[in-house]
C-alpha cells in the first residue's frame, strides 16, 4: 500500500508513506504535490494521523436511551436508577447486537482503539460475557480493552467484591470503581484501596470513575493518586471524570497537583457527557462540571477526551464522532487558543493511547502497525475548523472505510 500527498501532524510539506506486511515501511517527504495514479491512495493534502482512540465508553449500555424510560432530571443518579431497571432485561443477543452496531459507528468515524467499561454489578455478568465473546470478531476492526466497572458500587452492593473477582475470569483487562457512589466516604476510600490491591495482585490496569459529582468535598482522587504513587503504578492508572475538581478551591487544587504529578496517573474527561450531567443541582450560575483539562495538560500530565455514552440512560445523543466531542471539550475548557488548537488532536489520539498503555505500538512510525486515518483538513487546526469527515481508516494495511469528500457542483462558484 502506498499513500501520497499526505500531510502529517507537526510537519510541513507532503509525504509518501508505504506499508507492507501490515506495518509502516517508509515515510518520505515529497518536494511538492505529486501526480496520482490508480494504485495509490491520494490523500490530496489531507491529514494522515494515527487512528482516533476512544478511552472511555460504556458499550453494554449503548443504544438503550428511553428503555424503560427517559432520564427526566438529566442527572447521573437518575441514569443509574434507569440502568438498574434496563440491566435486568439484558440478554446475550441484545448486548451483542447493540455493541456491533456501535462498533460500526466508531469504525466509520476513524476509531480503532477502544476501552469499554462494563457493569459487573450483575450476578450473571451477562454483558461482560457477551462482549468478551465478541473479541475475536472485533479484532480486525478495533482493539478492545474491557474494564470491570461496578456501576452500583463494590462495598455498597451485595457480593460486590466477589463479583469483581469473578469478572477477572472473563477477559477483564482493567479494574474499575465508583467511590463517589459508595454509601459512605469510608466505603469509597476502602473501595479504591481494595481495587488497587487487586490490580497489583493480578497485574491489571486501573480506571476508576473518580469524583464524578459536583461535590467539592468528593476527594477520592487524592486516595487513588496516593495508592498509585506508593505502588509505583501511576502510568497504569486512570482517573476518569474527576468533575469535582471543577469545584475544588484553588488552594486545595494547587496542593493536589503536586501529588497528581508525582503519581503519573492518566486522566480521562468526557466533556459532552459532563456538561450534560453536571451542574444539575445548581440554579445560576450553573457550573460546567468538567475537570481542569487545560491545567492538567499544562502541568505536563496526560489527559484525553472520551465519549462515555452513545444514546443511553445518561446521555440521549452521541454518534461515534470523537471530533464532535473534541470540539465541545475545547469550547467548554477555554481551549480555543491557537497554541491549544495546534495540538488539539492529541486529546483524541496519542494521549488516549498513553492512557490505554498502547503507545509502544501506536503512531505513524516505520516498523509500527500500519494503522491510520486520513481526515479532512491539512493540520489539527483545519481539521477542527472544518469538522470534516474521516476519508480513510486503514488497519494493518487493510482499508476499513473510505469515502469521498463532497464536490461542489460546477455551477456553484462563489469565490
Ligand atoms: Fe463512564
Amino acid at each position: 500500500m502506498k499513500i501520497i500527498n499526505a500531510r502529517l501532524r507537526a510537519s510541513l510539506g507532503y509525504f509518501t508513506i508505504t506499508c507492507s506486511n501490515g506495518l509502516f515501511e517508509s515515510i518520505t517527504e515529497q518536494s511538492g504535490l505529486i501526480e496520482s495514479s490508480a494504485e495509490v491512495i491520494d490523500a490530496k493534502g489531507n491529514l494522515m494521523c494515527a487512528p482516533f482512540v476512544e478511552p472511555h465508553i460504556h458499550l453494554d449500555a449503548v443504544l438503550t436511551a428511553g428503555e424503560p424510560k427517559w432520564n427526566a432530571s438529566g442527572t447521573l443518579f437518575e441514569g443509574i436508577e434507569i440502568w438498574a431497571k434496563r440491566k435486568v432485561l439484558l440478554s446475550h443477543e441484545d448486548v451483542q447486537k447493540r455493541v456491533l452496531k456501535t462498533v460500526e459507528l466508531l469504525v466509520e468515524n476513524g476509531v480503532q482503539h477502544v476501552r469499554t467499561h462494563i457493569d459487573i454489578t450483575d450476578p450473571d455478568l451477562v454483558a461482560l460475557k457477551a462482549i468478551n465473546a465478541l473479541r475475536t470478531k472485533l479484532a480486525p476492526y478495533i482493539d478492545l480493552q474491557i474494564v470491570a466497572f461496578p456501576q452500583e458500587g463494590i462495598m455498597s452492593f451485595p457480593k460486590g467484591t466477589e463479583l469483581m473477582e469473578q469478572s477477572l475470569q472473563h477477559g477483564v483487562d482493567v479494574i474499575g470503581g465508583i467511590p463517589h457512589f459508595e454509601y459512605t466516604r469510608e466505603y469509597g476510600v476502602q473501595s479504591v484501596e481494595w481495587i488497587m490491591d487487586l490490580a497489583e495482585k493480578h497485574n491489571k490496569l486501573v480506571d476508576i470513575h473518580c469524583d464524578e459529582i459536583d461535590d467539592e468535598a468528593s476527594r477520592f482522587l487524592e486516595v487513588l493518586a496516593t495508592a498509585a504513587l506508593e505502588k509505583n503504578m501511576g502510568e497504569r492508572v486512570t482517573a476518569s471524570h474527576t468533575t469535582a475538581m471543577h469545584s475544588y478551591n484553588n488552594a486545595y487544587c494547587y496542593k493536589l497537583f503536586r501529588l497528581l504529578k508525582k503519581s503519573k496517573i492518566n486522566f480521562v474527561s468526557c466533556p459532552t457527557e459532563s456538561i450534560h450531567l453536571q451542574g444539575r443541582f445548581d440554579t445560576y450560575p450553573k457550573r460546567r462540571g468538567i475537570t481542569r483539562v487545560k491545567e492538567i495538560r499544562d502541568a505536563g500530565m496526560n489527559v484525553c477526551f472520551a465519549q462515555d455514552s452513545i444514546q443511553d440512560p445518561w446521555y440521549p445523543v452521541g454518534n461515534g464522532k470523537l471530533l464532535r466531542v473534541l470540539d465541545s471539550g475545547l469550547h467548554s475548557c477555554h481551549m480555543l487558543g491557537h497554541e491549544d488548537l495546534m495540538t488539539a488532536l492529541d486529546l483524541i489520539t496519542i494521549n488516549g493511547a498513553k492512557t490505554l498503555n498502547i503507545a509502544d505500538r501506536y503512531g505513524i512510525e516505520v516498523g509500527k502497525p500500519a494503522n491510520f486515518i486520513i481526515v479532512e483538513g491539512g493540520d489539527d487546526v483545519e481539521v477542527i475548523q472544518k469538522q470534516g469527515e474521516v476519508l480513510y481508516s486503514v488497519r494493518e494495511g487493510k482499508i476499513l472505510i473510505s469515502r469521498q469528500p463532497y464536490v461542489l457542483n460546477e455551477k456553484v462558484n462563489l469565490v
